[in-house]
């Protein structure tokens, strides 16, 4: 097992990569937390995984209550979060139970808000079992829900207690959930680590056959750059926002699509449209947005707007993106490199040259 610390005062904790679910009870009694604790899950990641983890949860004492939440991205809202609410409320919660949240991203944002409101706040365990939400949103402690109007509008920065990571619940993972994990750790090589970008290019095959020395150490050079950035600033400050790199045209792609497109493969899109804009600007060679291209096309994803089901005009992007929580005062930052392992944030990128770009 290897662990990676998130260093925030008396909030850090332990991502812990390689461990196993039939032990997560005995992980987590270090933690001091109540005995009771709900299981926050949706039926798929339930029917698989569910089971192991309650009897390693009892196994150490605790009473596990299961709250199940269908499956997918439009359940992400606050109705849901209501209904674990209500749940909590009937079995006597208190303020020391703690909710597990098992699954992919969705059920981690979802439960990681439930946490964050219930009482004002209860303890909370991150087990992720998509790559995405092990490289990504179980880290760093951004939690939320849905509103009609905007994706992941309504949230709060609340940290875990422990994130516990299994990496064998990988294997029964589709293969398009796994190339969309890709896209958040190839983003990690371009905005901070060039070794790990070539590391990605070199060790494809081991890769994608979850070669587990491989998944190992990519897993956890994800979460070391995360864990880096978010423990310098947690709340977006500043440094934050270079996590965001490939989301702001991502971030509209999903839009248009109506959030039916995979999370990673919109920031697939968004990052080569980013590494073309850093060129235009002057701040790259062309050598860069080519490295980046060729090595998110290596990986099976898409790397243009041709991937959509229809393709909307620049216009329309463009529009979608004024109103990203990234834009501040009318113009949008972008995250834009300027080597591979090194990229800006700036305001300063040319709206005419982005237009030609997505037209
Ligand atoms: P997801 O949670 O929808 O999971 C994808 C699918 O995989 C689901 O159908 C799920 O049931 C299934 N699944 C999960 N684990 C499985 C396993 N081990 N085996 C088989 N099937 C499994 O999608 P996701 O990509 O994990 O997460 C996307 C969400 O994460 C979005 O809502 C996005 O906004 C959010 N997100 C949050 C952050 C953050 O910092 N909080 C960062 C990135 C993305
Ligand atoms: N997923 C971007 C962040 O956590 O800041």
């Amino acid at each position: 097992m290897h662990i990676v610390k998130v260093r925030l005062g008396d909030r850090s904790y332990d991502i812990e990569i390689g461990s196993s679910l039939d032990r997560a009870g005995e992980r987590l009694l270090e933690l001091g937390l109540g005995k009771k604790m709900a299981l926050i899950t949706n039926p798929a990641v339930r029917k698989l995984y569910g089971q192991r983890l309650v009897d390693g949860l009892k196994q150490a004492g605790f009473i596990v209550m299961s709250v199940e939440i269908p499956d997918g991205e439009q359940y992400k809202n606050l109705d849901w979060a209501n209904s674990i609410y209500t749940a909590l409320l009937i079995n006597s919660f208190d303020r020391k139970s703690a909710l597990v949240a098992l699954g992919g991203g969705v059920i981690g944002d979802l439960a990681g808000f439930a946490a964050a409101t219930f009482m004002r706040g209860v303890p909370f365990i991150q087990v992720p079992t998509t790559l995405l939400a092990m490289v990504d949103s179980s880290v760093g402690g951004k939690t939320g829900v849905n509103h009609p109007m905007g994706k992941n509008m309504i949230g709060a920065f609340y940290q875990p207690k422990k994130v516990l990571m299994d990496l064998d619940v990988l294997r029964t993972l589709p293969k398009e959930e796994l190339l969309s994990g890709m896209a958040e750790v190839i983003k990690y090589g371009v905005i901070r680590d060039s070794s790990f970008f070539e590391y990605l290019d070199t060790n494809r095959g081991k890769i994608l056959s979850l070669d587990p020395d491989a998944l190992g150490y990519i897993i956890s050079r994800s979460c070391e750059i995360k864990a880096d950035v978010v423990s310098a600033d947690e709340r977006e400050g500043g440094l934050r926002a270079i996590l965001n790199f490939g989301h702001t045209v991502g971030h509209a792609i999903e839009t248009a699509e109506n959030y039916t497109m995979r999370h990673g493969y919109a920031v697939a899109i968004g990052m080569v449209y980013a590494s073309r804009l850093a060129h235009k600007t002057g701040l790259c060679d062309q050598s860069v947005p080519d490295r980046v291209e060729t090595l998110i096309r290596s990986y099976g994803l898409p790397t243009d707007l041709s991937a959509l089901s229809r393709k909307p005009s620049s216009a329309e992007l463009m529009a979608t993106m004024q109103i990203d929580k990234k834009a501040e005062g009318g113009k949008v930052k972008f995250v834009l490199p300027k080597k591979i392992g090194e990229v800006a944030i700036t305001k300063e990128w040319d709206e005419q040259q982005l237009q030609e770009l997505l037209a």
